[in-house]
């Protein structure tokens, strides 16, 4: 099915209701490829919803290309200025040369190796929420865990972590006023100027971390190194503090999931696979044709933008029975949160990591987690995130 509609699905209002997913069911379960007028996007878009349509645009031979950017927003007359640079929106020889270099230091075993910080970083986090007080979980845990695994694989010092901390949160929390203090512009621009100072740091005194892994590429510039380090900044953060929030959300609300993590009677890579699916915090990413494409019987030229809802794919009901409940023992469960084809998630080994620590520690820790009110949701297009989960939790 094709459809052609005037609203603009760039508008972040659009999501800060549980509304989006009644219209992202409904485009999904009929494979729709809607276009939004030039508006969020100043040359407008193509969406698709459905799991079928959102891997062939991914897929790994795919036609398309990131090296415009990947986000709405996509301007064609000013694409990304970190296109070609930054793995994300590099292609061909600069991303397989990136993702090499980068891997091994977010590799299934360095994410193993960094468990043990995690679980020390939550449960310090643990320690001071089970106060009996009120707990915001989408500012008091959801982002101090990520940040402070991804400031350790930057080699970002420990005293300098609260502060990246706030940074990414400014520049990556979407338009919502919660953030108003700083613009999200200005919050970026800070990032890069602290990661030339780490850059100068590191040239002194190179040690087995990010920085200085990238430094020791000759053929990569400064600006390169700067940008990569964001690429793992940005992509380190901002996802994963919300699907933390989400397994805290689903302890509140799945009825028997706490008791069930703790006594071990749920497989835990399980149940992180069903808070992926059921959070997909990675709200879209955006693809521009590279030569003639079809997507869904309807022809694009080159250059067209085409955008991948994940969430809603993840919840198609052609792929998935019962998609809006959380199925502990969901298996097979071939979510795509990680997106799909040459640029799937590169941290995807770190996240689980994180989110099975998470869970097993508040199992342990914890014998109910009640809500205080819903989730409020960000004013956000590039994540579905939560701007507020207060709970109460009762430790054992
Ligand atoms: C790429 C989601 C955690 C680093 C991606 C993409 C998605 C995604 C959808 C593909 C973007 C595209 O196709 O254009 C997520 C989710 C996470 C998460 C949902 C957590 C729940 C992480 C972590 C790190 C990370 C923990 C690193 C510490 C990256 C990098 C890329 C990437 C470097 C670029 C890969 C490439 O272009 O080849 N992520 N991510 N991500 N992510 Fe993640």
């Amino acid at each position: 099915m094709q459809t052609t509609t005037a609203v603009d699905l760039g508008d972040p209002d659009l999501y800060t209701s549980l509304d989006r997913h009644a219209r992202w069911r409904e485009y999904a379960a009929e494979d729709a490829m809607v276009w939004s007028e030039p508006g969020s996007s100043p040359t407008g878009f193509w969406s698709v919803f459905s799991h079928r349509a959102c891997a062939a645009v991914l897929g790994p031979s795919a036609p398309f290309t990131s090296e415009y950017g990947m986000m709405i927003g996509f301007d064609r007359d000013h694409p990304d200025n970190s296109g070609g640079q930054m793995m994300v929106v590099s292609e061909q020889d600069q991303h397989r040369k990136l993702r090499k270099l980068v891997g091994p230091l977010l590799s299934r075993a360095a994410a193993r190796k960094l468990s043990d910080r995690v679980r020390a970083e939550v449960r310090d986090v643990l320690d001071r929420v089970l106060d009996g007080q009120v707990c915001d979980v989408a500012a008091a845990i959801g982002p101090r865990i990520p940040a402070a695994v991804v400031c350790e694989i930057l080699g970002v010092p420990a005293e300098d972590q609260d502060m990246l901390i706030d940074l990414t949160n400014h520049a990556f929390g979407g338009e919502d006023e919660l953030f108003d203090g700083m613009t999200p512009r200005q919050a970026h621009t800070e990032i890069l100027v602290y990661f030339d100072e780490l850059i100068t740091a590191r040239r002194a005194s190179p040690g087995d971390d990010l920085v200085s892994t990238l430094l020791s590429d000759d053929e990569l510039s400064v600006d390169d190194v700067v940008l990569n380090c964001d690429n793992v900044l940005i992509g380190g953060n901002e996802t994963t503090r919300h699907a933390i929030t989400g397994a805290v959300h689903a302890f509140a609300t799945v009825p028997g999931l706490l008791e069930r993590v703790r006594a071990g009677s749920a497989d835990v890579d399980t149940v992180v696979d069903e808070v992926l699916r059921w959070t997909s915090p990675a709200m879209h990413v955006l693809r521009v044709t590279s030569g003639d494409v079809t997507i869904n019987g309807r022809d694009l030229p080159p250059g067209t933008p085409v955008v991948a809802w994940l969430p809603a794919a993840n919840r198609d009901p052609a792929v998935f029975d019962d998609p809006d409940t959380f199925r502990p023992d969901r298996k097979p469960n071939r979510h795509i949160a990680f997106g799909h084809g040459m640029h799937h998630c590169l941290g995807s080994a770190l996240a689980r990591i994180e989110l099975a620590v998470v869970l097993r520690e508040v199992a342990e820790r914890v014998s109910r987690v009640d809500l205080v009110k819903e989730p409020a949701w960000l004013r956000a297009v590039v994540v579905q995130g939560y701007r507020e989960l207060p709970v109460r939790f009762t430790g054992r």
